[in-house]
């Protein structure tokens, strides 16, 4: 937002308008009653090819019309036009105005000791005391959310352990979500090349780009990754390339045999263990020379042979090849070499190497331990590619599912939003294939025809729309989408699923539109689009809309709005929020209307400054985490987010799971998902918690309980937060409900709440339907018990 301007109109409607930046010619717009609830924003195009810089309004009673004036800056030129406008929603073309009808309304006061430029009003008392009185509002809030453990020692002084009882009662049930916990996937952090897609070779395609990262990274470019030993030359080239979406290629000229090579440092190093097998894979075409052959290395920080293999024969022309290679010993950061033997010139391309040991062992797959660590958690859903991702930061960086099937060497590599690359070799078919592989169901998420609400690139202001004159196009992609995943092999798409390895359907059941978009006019107009679409041909699939990036505000109130009238299934919230918020705010679903929109939590975290993951930030997810349990009867689904990041290449803190190139880390947050994964029921039973005494809300706050029943294996489930420094001793009362005394599994996750290395301890604990259980300071327990 640059130069605000406020004004209120004949019918008391405050209008704010403004600058979006010093290139697109358009201004903003947004109407605000109190100047408390704003409207949604509008983007009016205020003339051609120019910007639109310091806009501002006045009411011109002779026409009975609002004049809107701004400046169009460019070179050395500055010109002013004016447009008009009776509602702020229909705008006359603009023209261009003399200097002398500007009449530049904006005024300088000093504000504590700084001259600020905008707008004065007289306001009545009662406007100013409302404010004041949301100000105060807001700070009142703001203090109890930030509350940390840090205050703890002073905050519960003279807390003493407590002695509690929880009375379930088994007559009190409702049916619950069966999906609530699932997995939030996107390519931040290194989370997807690099990461869990187990390509050891970095740049194997030579498809990076300096605007991969705008340019601002010299060293990013085509050969990232590669280096040359010896006595060999290198180009990139983009001639005759193997494929119009992989353009470039690396070019090696062979000036004496064996003299030199072409080496490949993988993501920071290439995870060798001994006595597994790679395979290794590469095109090539000879552009010169006779048939060429090359050795192709594992080599080590000494440049020290860990294994070897030999391709022969390469002709002239495109063609593929392949050998397997054998480690003879574990090394971390190994690299690759290739070594041409013969003279003259070779082109290479998408230069491959993968671990024969890969999650379920899939070609192209992904790294097992990370997989396994996720499919640990028992996810019900898994949400693919993001997320921002999803929907990129400029109309050139949306995320295209057609471009990431098929193929390796013709799928379309693209800029990553995080400031990376993607090569889309985790693409949809293998996102796919994962959610098979560990009995998810798949939520893609498409763009909902808007790019990111940050975009900074591409756009047309803040959010520019897919033109109207491709919408079509786009909705057809959406509708192509799920012929890929559920049509018949004699579909065309159902074919394509086929020829990659899949001629069953996938049964895909679900469709996010939009990732936290600005709820605008030009998003409401696209977002409908593929709705209806969706609706008309896919009875079938459910669709997932959005409401914003907040659990309050314009995009919030819009989003929900939206829902409402069209009768959307879902609608996809976020919030990223401090532990305080997840304490205070356990009751934020009790009230949602069971009649509206089912809600899918589709990214939270709780963070804390600095952005830690620790027991603190866990135990206040896994405290909330009760309350949605209570209200899984309208929240449908939810995900942390984001789940992966590599050690050194992170973007966003906290993620759930950290990882290197040989280890995996989680953290007391995946803990946290994987007891309420693994513990999940379909039937809810209500429960109190009695204090016995008088407590402070800080106190009652801190302790949760749920309890839950799955009727799959008609196992009953406790869940028990304990987020006071203090133990908790517990007395549970599970009334009209069949157990039978016996031993029960007890998991136990507990700490200092800046432990970041916890990890849950299983026991058994007597149980029946009446049993007592200590809750250690600062812990989540949890106990499954067999119901009669
Ligand atoms: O989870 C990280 C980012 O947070 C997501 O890409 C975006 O949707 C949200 O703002």
């Amino acid at each position: 937002m640059f130069d605000p301007f406020l004004f209120q109109d004949k019918q008391e409607l405050w209008h704010l308008i403004w600058s979006l930046n010093h290139y697109d010619d358009v201004f903003a717009h947004a109407a605000v009653d109190d100047l408390i609830l704003w409207r949604r924003q509008s983007y009016p195009k205020a003339t051609e090819g120019k910007n639109c810089l310091m806009p501002e309004v006045y009411y011109n009673a002779k026409t009975d019309k609002y004049n809107i004036t701004w400046l169009s800056v460019s070179d050395n030129d500055t010109s002013y036009y004016t447009s008009t406008t009776s509602d702020f929603k229909n705008y006359s073309p603009a023209k261009k105005t003399a200097i002398e009808e500007r009449k530049n309304l904006r005024q300088t006061v000093e504000i504590k000791g700084k001259q600020e430029l905008g707008t004065i009003h007289k306001v009545g008392r009662d406007v100013v005391e409302s404010l004041i009185a949301e100000y105060d509002k807001i700070d009142k809030r703001n203090k109890l959310w930030s509350e940390t453990t840090k205050e703890d020692p002073i905050r519960f002084a003279d807390l003493k352990p407590l002695s509690i009882s929880i009375t379930a009662d088994g007559n009190e049930q409702k049916q619950i979500s069966d999906q609530l916990i699932g997995i939030f996937f996107e390519d931040i952090n290194y989370a997807a090349d690099g990461g869990i897609y187990a390509e050891l070779i970095e740049n194997r395609g030579f498809e990076y780009h300096p605007s991969d990262k705008k340019g601002r990274d010299p060293n990013w470019n085509s050969f990232k990754a590669w280096s040359i030993s010896g006595d060999v030359t290198h180009t990139i080239d983009t001639v005759s390339p193997l494929h119009p979406n992989n353009r470039h290629y690396v070019s090696l000229t062979v000036k004496s045999k064996g003299g030199g090579s072409l080496i490949n440092e993988g993501f920071n190093g290439i995870p060798i263990k001994a006595g597994e097998k790679y395979n290794f894979s590469l095109f090539a075409n000879v552009k010169e020379g006779k048939k060429a052959n090359v050795i192709v290395r594992l080599i080590d920080g000494q440049n020290n042979t860990i294994a070897e293999t030999k391709i022969k024969k390469m002709s002239a022309g495109w063609n593929p090849y392949k050998a397997v290679l054998t480690a003879s010993r574990t090394v971390d950061n190994a690299r690759l070499e290739i070594a041409p033997q013969t003279l003259g010139e070779v082109a290479l391309d998408m230069i491959s190497l993968f671990p024969q040991k890969t999650f379920k062992e899939r070609k192209n797959g992904l790294r097992d331990d990370l997989a396994q660590t996720i499919a640990d958690i028992h996810p019900k859903f898994v949400r693919f590619p993001g997320g921002c991702l999803a929907h990129g930061d400029g109309l050139g960086n949306i995320y295209h599912w057609k471009n990431t099937i098929g193929p390796l060497e013709e799928r379309k590599p693209q800029r990553n939003i995080w400031n990376y690359h993607q090569s889309v070799g985790l693409g949809y078919f293998e996102y796919f294939q994962f959610c098979d592989d560990i009995n998810a169901e798949p939520i893609p998420i498409v763009a909902a025809g808007v790019p990111c609400q940050n975009s900074s690139c591409g756009g047309a202001g803040q959010q520019g729309g897919i033109p109207m004159s491709e919408m079509d196009n786009y909705v057809q992609d959406v509708l192509d989408l799920v012929e890929w995943a559920n049509g018949s092999t004699e579909t065309y798409w159902g074919q394509k699923r086929a020829e990659a390895g899949h001629p069953e359907p996938f049964n895909l059941k679900y469709i996010g539109v939009g990732n936290e978009d600005l709820i605008t006019d030009i998003f409401e107009e696209r977002f409908i689009m593929i709705y209806d679409a969706l609706k008309e041909k896919h009875p079938e699939i459910t669709v997932i809309g959005t409401v914003g990036p907040w659990f309050e505000g314009t995009d919030y109130r819009e989003g929900w709005a939206l829902a409402d009238r069209l009768n959307i299934p879902i609608v996809d919230e976020h919030y990223y929020q401090s532990p305080g918020w997840f304490i205070y705010n356990q009751e934020y679903y009790d009230d949602y209307d069971r009649n509206k929109s089912k809600v899918y939590l589709g990214e939270y975290a709780s963070h804390l400054p600095g952005r830690p993951t620790n027991i603190e930030t866990a135990l206040s997810e896994a405290l909330y985490m009760t309350a949605l349990e209570r209200n899984a009867d309208v929240v449908e689904m939810t995900s942390y987010a984001p789940l992966l990041a590599k050690e050194g290449f992170t973007q966003w803190n906290p993620d759930l799971i950290y990882f290197n190139n040989t280890e995996v880390k989680p953290t007391p947050g995946y803990y946290v998902q994987k007891l309420y994964g693994n513990n999940s029921g379909d039937q809810y039973i209500s429960s109190q918690i009695d204090l016995n005494g008088e407590y402070s809300d800080a106190v009652q706050k801190r302790i949760g309980a749920s309890v839950v029943r799955d009727s799959k294996t008609n196992e009953l489930i406790v869940k028990l937060v304990n987020l006071l420094p203090v133990e908790v001793n517990t007395g549970v009362a599970l009334q009209n409900l069949k157990i039978s005394p016996a031993t029960a599994t007890r998991s136990l996750l507990a700490g200092h709440p800046e432990d970041k290395e916890a990890l849950p301890v299983k026991s058994e604990i007597t149980v029946g339907n009446n049993f007592k259980v200590e809750l250690p300071a600062y812990s989540f327990t949890v106990i499954r018990m067999k119901m009669e």
